[in-house]
């Protein structure tokens, strides 16, 4: 990136569908231009509908783009060219499925999606729709298409949606909108208000992240890959809401995030044992630490020696860590990771009942992209309560955020639900 380019305005088009969320596009371009950027607006067929162009235009200061760019305008000029090499971002925002759709398929019927094809750089999407629209197949299908692709996915959140209803489906705030866009368009001005949900203040949140290491002598040990970044980011996004965060962590190279009370274990036996002093306190527990399943039986007081032949190891099963916590913390919101690589529905729906787990949060570690040390991650959360939420490829920290999206509002419900209906 030269200096030349982080000095001049990053240049968003910002691409509307047509849903009821589009009456935040006004929102977003303001905040887009509080950041600096040059904003440009095209809306899909429908989303007059929900905006009036008008609107956009007189923000903007500049022509809306809409359908009648496939009309003769007289010039020659192909908009969706001219568009596609103005804009340093492309954002689209709401994204309805159907939007989603013809994105996934390559369609080419529209100004959006023409541009979209003719578009080299960064593309964000924000989708906003019902609940149940979100978890179709065809639909997650079509998000995964486009995630492999590149597109970066920013929500959709937890919370009110058109119909009355709470569930996954709601646009993202505008703000958490303009953070990914800075996030692909590096020198936009610092944000004058960083959205800071409050809405753990008052709870406690036990996190245990990292691998354990079970010791064969004083030199080895048996181990895994876990860097322990998927639950620093739980644990840092945890402390930004207000929530006191005790985090468990196993041998890793990470600062401690800020506001965060630390505690290092090796073993899975001592992570057992420091999670129990805070279990009954808890509100939430978040088990992202990939916890041996076994240990040698009988650890060697001095390192083997490579003479005395090859060893033979026996191995002793450690306790599962997450399965007690059903006796030890019954209060609390349980949540585990799982992490696989086949049949990650299957085996992931089997461990929230065999583990006695509100939410399971499934990951491929077989892939290198995301999962084990990597700094991205995409998950799709099993619940005991409510349809399966899947969140494509993004930062761990953002993943971290949305997933505490989801655990307050369980926390929330739980908060409210009548007493003879509690687990
Ligand atoms: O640390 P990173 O490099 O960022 O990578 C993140 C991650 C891949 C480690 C993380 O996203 C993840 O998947 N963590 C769970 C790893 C794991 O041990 O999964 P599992 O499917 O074997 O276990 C299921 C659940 O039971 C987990 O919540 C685990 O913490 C828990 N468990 C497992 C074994 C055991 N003895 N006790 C437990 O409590």
């Amino acid at each position: 990136m030269s200096f030349e380019s982080l000095m001049r305005p990053q240049k968003v088009l910002l691409g509307v569908g047509g849903g009821i969320a589009a009456y935040k596009s006004a929102e977003l371009v303001r905040r887009l231009q509080d950041r600096g950027c040059s904003v440009r607006c095209a809306l899909s067929r429908s989303a007059s509908a929900f905006i009036p162009p008008l609107t956009l235009e007189v923000l903007t200061g500049k022509p809306v783009v809409q359908q009648e760019y496939l009309t003769a305008t007289g010039s020659g000029e192909e908009l969706h060219i001219t568009a596609a090499q103005w804009a340093d971002v492309l954002c689209f925002a709401p994204a309805t499925a159907h939007l989603l759709a013809r994105l996934a398929l390559g369609l080419a019927d529209d100004f959006l999606t023409t541009t979209a094809l003719a578009f080299p750089g960064p593309v964000l999407v924000a989708p906003a729709m019902h609940e149940e629209m979100w978890a179709k197949e065809a639909v997650q299908n079509n998000v995964a298409r486009l995630a492999d692709r590149g597109v970066i996915f920013i929500g959709p959140e937890v919370g009110p949606l058109a119909s009355g209803e709470i569930g996954v489906g709601r646009m993202s705030h505008p703000l958490t909108i303009v953070e990914a866009v800075a996030s692909q368009a590096p020198g936009l001005s610092p944000s004058p208000e960083a959205s800071t949900k409050t809405d753990l203040a008052g709870r406690t949140v036990l996190i245990s992240a990292g691998p354990t290491r079970e010791p064969l002598d004083p030199v080895r040990y048996l181990g895994n890959r876990s860097s322990g970044k998927m639950g620093f980011s739980l644990a840092a996004a945890a402390a930004r809401r207000g929530a006191r965060v005790v985090l468990v962590a196993g041998p890793v190279a990470l600062e401690t995030p800020p506001g965060v009370e630390r505690h290092d274990v090796t073993t899975a036996l001592e992570m057992e044992s420091v999670l129990a002093r805070w279990a009954g306190e808890a509100d939430l527990i978040v088990m992202t630490a990939a916890v041996a399943d076994f240990r040698p039986k009988r650890v060697a007081a001095q390192k083997i020696k490579k003479g005395q032949g090859v060893p033979v190891l026996e191995l002793v099963p450690n306790p599962d860590l997450l399965s007690g916590m059903a006796t030890t913390a019954p209060r609390a919101l349980r949540v585990g990771f799982a992490a696989e690589t086949e049949n990650v529905e299957e085996n992931a729906q089997a461990k929230l009942e065999r583990k006695g787990a509100h939410m399971i949060v499934a990951n491929d570690v077989g892939r290198s992209d995301i999962g084990f040390r990597s700094d991205e991650n995409e998950v799709t959360v099993y619940r005991s309560r409510g349809p399966s939420v899947f969140l494509a490829r993004r930062s761990k920290n953002e993943i971290a955020d949305h997933l505490m999206d989801l655990f307050s509002e369980e926390l929330h419900h739980r908060d409210h639900r009548p007493a003879d209906t509690a687990d």
